[in-house]
């Protein structure tokens, strides 16, 4: 198999995921099953950071962006990798804190953070907190005022750029939930407030973009507009942007379809444009970060599920129903992303049966995919979706009740069960007891 250089088919015919046979997890530790090679995460950590500190200087660092995959053990990972960590709420600052990593070395995103968010933040030392408009900027003096310290922080700018990506995953148009805009002028409102704040720090910019973007058009396109806005910063508030935090890194290949991706070689061109703006725009180089999420951890993932319904409807179409979908999967729902799906029992054999993908949810949309073509799968089959690292597990839910599958990270050819499957228990745990009296 070519797609990823994790995935295989072995003597058997079987799909090999890390050089294990898939069928023999399924087996060991039940479906449907997320497989997390970390070797391969951590490969990605380091193209990223080596090519960022070649391209950008010493300092720059990738960020790594835990909404895409955030459980404990990722952590150790991205701290050991010497990687910055991106969190979007209380919940992923929690976890990341928990799991021993540096607070200081944290970005705390969010369009929407409350006062008790602010406080958390301020009080666990968060290195960064992104701050994402007027009313935050407030609440968050207020707070470091009452707690009698001071916060540092960058700003989130919305550069007012479509990138021609998926609508729901666009981030930095003007209209937008997400940040403060250049063209409407109340960016350079929003940084000459936070300049005059007594407990503020303002240490630079932020913005995104949005996400599964192969090309570095729009990326260029963004360092445009904010090297040309930090040059305003310069000349009317006398202001010099220290740090540009760029957001979100490059897209992934799911399926053929996709570019092969070099993103040591699209890194580079960001750093040659970088330097090229500076001068342009006559500003000092500032300090770049990325928030790479999903290139870090989606080609480094699989998820298996077992076949049970094959279901045959002459004139209209097959499908092939699998004991997940959407309730570990939901990106196909949300938005129709295609992914690579393989019989993982008959792997070796030819794709040879049109077929849908169907999940066990009590909803038609929940689907993994449409009109694929799989080898024709038995009941008890497995079957694999691939380039499944990011936003799986993160986006998991507990709809219908079906418990949350288990994550194994695999690592120089072991298994080891890193987050356990949830139990009927854990889907009472917080329920009071109906049969208590009173
Ligand atoms: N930084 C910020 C501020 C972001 O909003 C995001 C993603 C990232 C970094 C990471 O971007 P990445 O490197 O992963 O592309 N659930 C959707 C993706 C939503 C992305 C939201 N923000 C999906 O499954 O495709």
């Amino acid at each position: 198999m070519v797609l990823h250089s994790i995935y295989d088919i072995n003597e058997k015919g079987h799909l090999t995921v890390s050089g294990l046979d898939s069928t023999e997890l399924a087996k060991e530790y039940g479906t449907p099953l997320y497989l997390l090679d970390t070797d391969h995460v951590r490969k990605m950590c380091r193209t990223y950071k080596e090519a960022m500190e070649e391209s950008f200087g010493s300092d720059s660092k990738p960020v790594y962006a835990g909404k895409a995959l955030c459980y404990s053990g990722i952590y150790k990972i991205i701290k050991d990798e010497g990687l910055y960590a991106d969190c979007v709420s209380s919940g992923e600052l929690y976890i990341a804190t928990k799991a021993g990593f540096d607070p200081e070395h944290i970005f705390f995103h969010g369009n929407n953070k409350t006062d008790e968010d602010l406080r958390y933040a301020a009080v666990l030392g968060i290195g960064h907190i992104v701050v994402d408009g007027d009313d935050e900027l407030d609440a968050l003096e207020a707070i470091a005022s009452n707690l009698g310290t001071n916060v540092h922080i960058i700003l989130r700018i919305t550069p007012g750029i479509d990138p021609h990506t998926h609508k729901k995953i666009i981030t930095g148009n003007v209209d937008s939930k997400f940040g403060t805009a250049i063209k409407t002028g109340q960016a350079k409102e929003i940084v000459k407030k936070a300049l005059s704040k007594k407990n503020i720090i303002l240490d630079g910019l932020h913005c995104h973009i949005g996400s599964q973007i192969f090309e570095t058009e729009p990326f260029v396109d963004a360092l445009d507009i904010m090297i040309k806005f930090m040059s305003e910063l310069k000349k009317d508030l006398g202001y010099e942007t220290s740090l540009l935090n760029l957001g979100g890194g490059f897209g992934v290949r799911y399926t053929e379809k996709d570019p092969v991706i070099n993103y040591t070689a699209n890194i580079e061109k960001l750093g040659e444009e970088l330097s090229r703006l500076c001068l342009l725009y006559d500003v000092r180089k500032p300090v770049i970060y990325m928030e790479p999420g999903r290139s870090i951890v989606a080609a480094a993932g699989a998820t298996l599920y077992t076949c049970g319904t094959v279901k045959e409807i002459p004139g209209f179409r097959n499908y092939v129903s699998v004991d997940g979908g959407m309730t570990d999967d939901p990106r196909y729902t949300l938005y129709q992303s295609e992914y690579t799906i393989v019989n993982a029992t008959k792997a070796g054999e030819e794709a040879d049966f049109e077929c849908t993908i169907s999940g066990r949810c009590c909803e038609s949309g929940d689907l993994l995919a449409e009109n694929i073509k799989i080898r024709k799968p038995s009941r008890g089959d497995i079957i694999a979706t691939l380039v499944t690292g990011a936003y799986n597990y993160s986006m998991a839910s507990n709809y219908n009740m079906i418990p949350r599958a288990p994550l194994v990270e695999i690592s120089r050819g072991k298994a080891n069960l890193a987050v356990r499957r949830e139990t009927f228990e854990d889907l009472i745990s917080r329920d009071a007891d109906p049969t208590k009296k009173g």
